[in-house]
């Protein structure tokens, strides 16, 4: 009998494990998610949640972002740390009140041509907020496909990130898409972890090739020295 597919298998475990009531997940709206999405590039969905809470009180808008003095939007990222993530959502918001209407957009070029939106969090906003078959790929999910492959080159050459986005996008389902998303990255930030491993509770850990040779901690391949 042949495996059901990544993205099936996958699935099944969100609905069964997955974090469906996070408050970024309630209400969706473009403005939330992309908040949302830049606070978690490079923090812990637990620390994330009351900084997102504080900052949707403050500035429960795009307008209202772009109105604020930069001080008042750093003041509210004190602790979450990489204060260059809040200087570009302070710009982008302008950009995004002065060139867009207000609107956000809903393309990926014109998502990645604001400060701070890089290919994956703008794959992020189209797939959760707009609904759209968008791909990602950020740090937790090159772990994951890397392992799933053994995907040998380091992530940081461009030809390891061509092969990486290549295969998210062969994974990539045009239907739950957002589901999809969140999905994988919250199997990366859990199951997939760097150091410990579950995958004798993985749902895609019985085609997983790095496991099948127990070299999971070989991937993703580190900086060449
Ligand atoms: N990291 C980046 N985006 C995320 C999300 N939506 N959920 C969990 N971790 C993430």
């Amino acid at each position: 009998m042949s495996l059901p597919d990544f993205a099936t298998r996958l699935l099944r475990w969100f609905d069964q494990h997955g974090r469906k009531d996070l408050p970024w997940q309630q209400d969706i709206q473009p403005y939330r998610v992309w908040v949302s999405e830049i606070m978690l590039q490079q923090t812990q969905v637990k620390t994330v949640i009351p900084y997102f809470e504080r900052f949707m009180s403050s500035f429960p808008d795009v307008q209202s972002l772009a109105a604020a003095p930069v001080d008042e939007v750093l003041h509210l990222w004190t602790g979450l740390g990489y204060y260059a993530r809040a200087r570009n959502l302070h710009r982008a918001a302008i950009a995004i009140c002065q060139q867009h209407h207000a609107e956000f957009p809903q393309d990926l070029e014109a998502l990645q041509n604001l400060p701070g939106i890089g290919r994956s969090t703008a794959g992020a906003i189209l797939s959760i907020a707009f609904q759209q078959r968008a791909v990602i790929l950020d740090g937790n999910v090159k772990r994951v496909l890397s392992r799933h492959r053994q995907i040998a080159g380091w992530p940081g050459l461009s030809a390891t990130q061509r092969e990486l986005w290549e295969l998210a996008d062969q994974y990539t389902p045009s239907v739950r898409n957002a589901d999809y998303s969140q999905a994988i990255m919250d199997l990366g930030a859990t199951l997939c972890s760097r150091s410990q491993p579950q995958c004798h509770v993985c749902p895609v850990s019985e085609d997983c090739l790095a496991r099948a040779e127990g070299r999971q901690a070989e991937f993703p391949a580190k900086k060449p020295r």
